[in-house]
C-alpha cells in the first residue's frame, strides 16, 4: 500500500507529512521514487523531519503550509463514516494544521484500525497549567482521563510544551460534536478526533491487498 501511495506523488509537488511509523515507511518509499529529488516536504513533527532528512528529501518550513496540495498521514482508528482518531504520537495539533490547509488528504491504515464506531481512548492535548481543571471537565463528560507518561512514568510533553490525556469515552457516538465540546474547555489545545472534508483512506488488508474509502471528490 505504502509504495502504491508513494508512486502517486507528482514531480515538483510540495506535500505535508503527518507523523508516526506509517509516515516514516511512506518517506522511505517516497525516497525510492524517481520524483523524490523534485519534491519538497513539510513535516508535522521533529520525528518525521528527522526521518525525511535522513532519507535525503528536501524539507520546507511552515511558510509553505498555505501551498500544500496534499498531505499524507496515518491514523490510530478510522470509522465507517471516515472519522479518525489520531494523536498516538501526540502530534495531532500540528497534523491538523497541515491536514486543514491542504486541498486533499490521504490517510494510510491497516485494516485492524477500521471500526464501526470509534472506541479507543481519545488523545487530548492540554496546557499543563489547566490539567486538573480539564481532567475534571472531561470526567464530567463521561470520559476516564489518564495523563500519558513515558516508560519511566514521566508525563509526555508535546512539541508545543503541553501534556496529553488519553480519555476513554467507550464508543464515540458523535465524533464531531465531541471534538467541539472538548475544544470548548479552556486549557484544551486540541483533540485527536478528525472529521476531514477531502479525504482518501487507503486500507491495507492482512493478505496485502488494498482498498480505498473516499469522501468528497478527490480524483
Ligand atoms: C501521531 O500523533 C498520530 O496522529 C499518528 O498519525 C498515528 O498515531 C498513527 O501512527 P502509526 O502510523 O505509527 O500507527
Amino acid at each position: 500500500m505504502i509504495k502504491l501511495v508513494a508512486s502517486t506523488v507528482q514531480r515538483g509537488s510540495i506535500i505535508g507529512l503527518g507523523s508516526g511509523s506509517t509516515v516514516a515507511a511512506f518517506i522511505k518509499a517516497l525516497s525510492e521514487t524517481e520524483s523524490s529529488k523534485s519534491i519538497t516536504v513539510v513535516p508535522s513533527s521533529m520525528q518525521i523531519e528527522a526521518v525525511a532528512l535522513e532519507a535525503g528529501l528536501r524539507v520546507g518550513g511552515p511558510h509553505l503550509i498555505k501551498e500544500l496540495e496534499w498531505v499524507f498521514d496515518g491514523a490510530d482508528q478510522v470509522d465507517k463514516s471516515l472519522n479518525l482518531i489520531k494523536g498516538g504520537g501526540g502530534a495531532m495539533f500540528r497534523e491538523r494544521i497541515l491536514l486543514s490547509a491542504a486541498k486533499k488528504c490521504v490517510i494510510m491504515v491497516d485494516e485492524n484500525k477500521v471500526v464501526e464506531r470509534l472506541n479507543r481512548p481519545l488523545p487530548v492535548e492540554v496546557s499543563p497549567f489547566a490539567r486538573w481543571y480539564v481532567k475534571d471537565r472531561l470526567e464530567a463528560m463521561g470520559g476516564r482521563a489518564v495523563i500519558r507518561v513515558d516508560k519511566k512514568g514521566y508525563p509526555t510533553i508535546t512539541e508545543n510544551g503541553n501534556i496529553v490525556f488519553d480519555v476513554d469515552f467507550g464508543e464515540i457516538e458523535e465524533p464531531r460534536g465531541l471534538h467541539y465540546k472538548i475544544k470548548d474547555i479552556a486549557g484544551v489545545v486540541d483533540t485527536g478526533i478528525f472529521t476531514l472534508p477531502s479525504l482518501r483512506i487507503y486500507v491495507a488488508r492482512l493478505d496485502g491487498s488494498v482498498y480505498t474509502l473516499d469522501q468528497g471528490s478527490l480524483y
